[in-house]
């Protein structure tokens, strides 16, 4: 199965009433990892690479290894995705290497620390969706800034400071045409969300609540959407790490948001503790073993596990089949 437009299945998501795992990837036991879960639980997948993933794999062998995925497993529709685009350039080589969405993360300047004008937001992101709309490329905008700082990307902060103003998002989905828009409400990327289970003061579903119903057809794209669970940390510090308490989003609070039009749910950092555990205990366990595959395949398989757990709580599970994908190039016929 080629690489599919990611509106073609967020509009899936829309009509079966299921939210949709973006996963990120920066390797090739990470994108196994995903597809196996997604073999195995039959669901539709957004595979997504940061700028930095990006980097760090040059990113053609991202891209060719995610045309293997699509080769070697035809059944599932897979979505190529790229993570927090920075500027226009940004999204615009990922278009033109081959990915089949792209997110302008026009909340933050290029530097990808400053938050910007809702004006600056506005023109970028338009700008980046005429561009990919032409090709049928999908375009996920941001409104409200994230907590949290990743790979040098990122306001910091708790992720209250710039939470979603809704009358904003409304304006800012009209003046750009964004197929998906992610808001923030609380969340950060990273381990360290909250100090304890978040309530509402700290979580803001009532926002997220408020934005569907003003924008009840704009499918909604929540960030730094890990759960953090206490296992995957327990793995870490048992052998040798050591993560401080920490708490992320409740699987039951993304369900929530799921009934309320959130429709793809990033999560990297689950992902990234499963597998630092697996490694973690195979050298503690066995300090003899020095083939990376004794590690990485212990680690691929931990991921896999978080993937499928998430796509089954997510609803996506189940979905793959249901879906007849279209390519990019007969979804641009949609746009025009
Ligand atoms: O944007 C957040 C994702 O977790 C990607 O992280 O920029 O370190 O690759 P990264
Ligand atoms: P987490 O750090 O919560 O996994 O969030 C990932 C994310 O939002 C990627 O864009
Ligand atoms: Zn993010």
């Amino acid at each position: 199965m080629p690489l599919v437009s990611m509106r073609q299945l967020l509009d899936e998501a829309a009509k079966g009433g299921y939210g949709v795992g973006a996963f990120n990837v920066n390797n090739m036991e990470q994108i196994q990892a995903i597809m196996e879960a997604a073999r195995e639980s039959n669901s539709p997948v957004i595979i997504q690479a940061s700028r930095g993933a990006r980097s760090y794999s040059q990113d053609k062998f991202l891209y060719h290894l995610m045309l293997a995925a699509a080769e070697l497993y035809p059944e599932i529709p897979l979505v190529m995705h790229l993570d927090h685009g920075n500027s226009v350039e940004t999204c615009k080589s990922a278009i033109d290497l081959g990915f089949t969405s792209v997110m302008m993360d026009g909340s933050l300047m290029p530097d990808g620390k400053t938050p910007s004008s809702f004006e600056y937001n506005v023109k970028a992101t338009r700008e980046v969706v005429e561009l990919a709309h032409a090709k049928g490329v999908t375009v996920e905008g941001e409104i409200g800034v994230l907590g949290g700082i990743e790979d040098g990307h990122g306001a910091g902060g708790t992720g209250l400071e710039h939470v979603t103003d809704p009358e904003q998002a409304v304006e800012f989905v009209e003046k750009t045409r964004v197929d998906a828009l992610a808001i923030a409400i609380g969340t950060s990327h990273g381990a360290y969300k909250f100090t304890k289970k978040p309530d509402g003061s700290v979580l803001k579903m009532d926002v997220l609540i408020k934005i569907h119903q003003r924008l009840p057809k704009t499918h909604l794209v929540m960030h730094g959407s890990s759960s953090v669970p206490k296992d995957l940390q327990d793995v870490i510090n048992q052998y040798g790490g050591k993560l401080k308490p920490t708490w992320g989003v409740p699987v039951e609070e993304i369900q929530l948001g799921i009934r309320n039009g959130v429709r793809k749910i990033n999560v990297d950092t689950d992902n990234r503790l499963a597998i630092t555990g697996a490694i973690r205990k195979v050298l503690a366990e066995s300090p003899d073993k020095f083939d990376p595959r004794d590690y990485m395949k212990p680690a691929r398989d931990a991921m896999r596990e978080v993937c499928k757990a998430r796509m089954k709580q997510f609803g996506q599970a189940g979905n793959a089949g249901k879906i007849k994908p279209a390519t990019c190039k007969e979804f641009a016929k949609m746009y025009t």
